[in-house]
């Protein structure tokens, strides 16, 4: 969603900094974007509709700037709706990621001292920081302000009259960058890594004072001062590059085999730490959004399969099991950037609840990662393109490991994994990659396109139809192969594609029936499995690994959709309307 970017410090290109810190966030989605910074005690900005591209900044000179992509949510896609906002003496500007759930109450007493120029929920709190000014620092009115304001809120503010960045958070990410003579704040660990390594966490109810040489840090509550926790990061996370390939997309699905390869040897005591949490609590809930829910279904099946009580549920849905939890409970988050606000949400309501949380995430540093008392990391290297790929494939590998692990198979596991990165490396080049693009083009206008699946295959199944609906805009439906008698089947027309996701297992002679009754109704039958069969109209060999088959599974529809975005012309990495990091509800 909104990327934020703020540049504090010795150099005096302060908006060049910042323009590039934003091109950085663009992966998260945004539909506008500006930049302010300070010139004299004043705020000069820039602010645009559409994508930064090859945008260069005419700001002026200036050692303070601050800047943000915007992700619509109050106020449609304007050029007086982009943030930074400015008040009415063009002295502060603020920019902000959340809802402020407040803002017409607060709108009505300010509006009679304070010009309105947006329709955001945003300038709302600007003029209350504003107002609150009058008879205080700015730091203290910020914060008097944000104690206010309801909702899961980021607010950064330039103050142009005293030198100072200042941000406080409720829910979404921040993150402090600390340098020599010069300080960073970004919504974005990942925007920060160019110029330094060791950055602050800014945690919930938490008010940071940047200055060039310092950073204080306070209670939002309280306005106590706490100690800043300074963390250098040792890892060598770099900034994800395009290399030889079109997209990220097709980059990150290119990268699995050796995420996959390193997953296999991931530390035995890792998994292990994790499944004696899973033998010893009376259930498992396994959570997720999106993609991540649909790992999360394959855990269930497989936590199920070894014998275990687990429950996978849906983020936005958690409220539901509410009541239901207890501390004898164990809480598997899957969440590739583990800032996903139904995650964040399920995570503090298992903490309250006292149970014991595992994340599994891509993002060291991460709200889930910090906030969970097991941690797993995907190891997948930074995700650009906003539809989720490797980092899905690599939390079915890690998934894998534990249910095997809680029958004392590690090393089956293990081996699988070995075998479904070179099985995947398989799929990445030849034949195979041909057939699926020769595919693509063949089915690219078609409007209705399902996949069907039974057991571990229906997730994947899931998991497909999203992935080509997401970044191809065609109509897809994932189905498990048993509930088309029930309905869907009826949707079923001459030539509409039909991908059956049919493994070695018991599974087998039912999904086979499914493809024959989709057949008969006139379907187009591609097939993913082991062996070949008079049904397929299309087959995609893919080795038969047991659980581990879902994973080239994945692959393929993967590139299919992939294949079938490029077909229709559509930049696969930003799919319409959609942003990379859901941080608000
Ligand atoms: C789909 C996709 C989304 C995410 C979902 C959760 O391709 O990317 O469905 O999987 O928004 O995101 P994370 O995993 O970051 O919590």
């Amino acid at each position: 969603m909104c990327g934020i970017f703020g540049y504090i410090g010795k150099k005096n290109h302060a908006a060049e900094i910042v323009l590039d810190g934003l091109k950085k966030l663009e992966y998260r989605g945004y539909d506008s974007w500006g930049i302010a910074v300070k010139k004299g005690t004043t705020i000069k900005r820039e602010r645009h509709v559409g994508k930064i591209g090859a945008a260069k900044t005419k700001l002026p000179v200036s050692n303070l700037g601050l800047g943000h992509t915007r992700w619509a949510t109050h106020g449609g896609v304007t050029i007086g709706n982009a943030h930074p906002h400015v008040d009415c003496a063009n002295t502060l500007c603020l920019v902000h990621n959340g809802i402020v759930e407040n803002f017409r109450p607060l709108k009505e007493k300010l509006v009679k001292k304070h010009k309105f120029l947006s329709e955001t929920d945003t300038e709302v709190a600007l003029h209350l920081i504003e107002s609150k000014a009058q008879k205080q620092p700015v730091a203290r009115a910020l914060r008097v302000a944000f104690n206010q304001v309801t909702g899961m809120n980021a607010f950064i503010v330039l103050n142009a009259k005293k030198d100072e960045l200042l941000a406080v958070k409720n829910g979404s990410p921040l993150v402090i960058g600390v340098g020599k003579g010069e300080n960073f704040i970004a919504s974005d660990l990942w925007a920060l890594l160019d110029h330094t390594n060791r950055v602050i966490f800014l945690e919930d109810g938490q008010l940071a004072q940047i200055s060039a040489g310092q950073v204080k840090l306070f209670d939002a509550a309280s306005g106590k001062a706490l100690k800043p926790q300074v963390k250098r990061l040792d890892w060598q996370a770099q900034q994800s590059r395009l290399g030889r390939f079109h997209h990220f997309m097709e980059k990150e699905i290119y990268d699995q085999p050796k995420i996959l390869d390193d997953l296999s040897r991931l530390s035995p005591g890792t998994i292990a730490s994790v499944t004696r949490l899973i033998k010893k609590a009376d259930k498992t809930f396994l959570l997720g959004c999106g993609t991540a829910s649909y790992a999360a279904l394959f855990g269930e099946y497989l936590l199920n399969f070894s014998g275990y009580d687990a429950q996978a549920i849906v983020g936005s849905e958690f409220q539901k099991f509410a009541r239901l939890l207890t501390p004898k409970q164990a809480f598997l988050m899957l969440s590739q950037s583990g800032e996903t606000i139904d995650v964040v949400d399920a995570v503090n309501l298992a903490k309250k609840k006292k149970m014991r949380v595992v994340g599994i995430t891509n993002v060291l540093g991460s709200t889930l990662y910090r906030k969970s008392d097991l941690k797993i990391l995907l190891g997948a290297g930074q995700e650009v393109a906003v539809a989720s790929t490797k980092a899905f494939t690599a939390k079915l590998a890690i998934l894998t490991q534990l249910a095997y692990q809680l029958n004392g198979n590690l090393d089956e596991a293990k081996k699988l994994i070995a075998q479904a990165a070179r099985a995947t490396q398989g799929l990445l080049s030849g034949k195979v990659r041909a057939d699926i693009k020769k595919l693509a083009t063949k089915i690219k206008d078609e409007d209705d396109i399902f996949a069907v699946g039974r057991l571990t295959s229906f997730p994947i199944a899931l998991e497909t139809a999203l992935k080509i609906k997401e970044v191809s805009y065609a109509h897809a439906e994932g189905y498990a192969g048993g509930e088309l008698k029930h309905g869907p089947i009826a949707l079923i027309d001459q030539g509409t594609p039909c991908i059956v996701i049919a493994p070695k297992d018991q599974s087998l002679t039912d999904s086979l029936s499914a493809a024959h009754e989709l057949k008969a109704r006139g379907g187009l039958i591609i097939g993913i499995s082991p062996q070949n069969d008079p049904v397929f109209d299309v087959h995609f060999k893919v080795p038969d690994l047991k659980e581990a088959s879902a994973i080239p599974a994945a692959v393929i529809a993967q590139l299919l959709a992939y294949d079938i975005a490029v077909a229709r012309g559509l930049n696969p990495d930003k799919p319409r309307n959609l942003a990379k990091s859901v941080t608000v509800r």
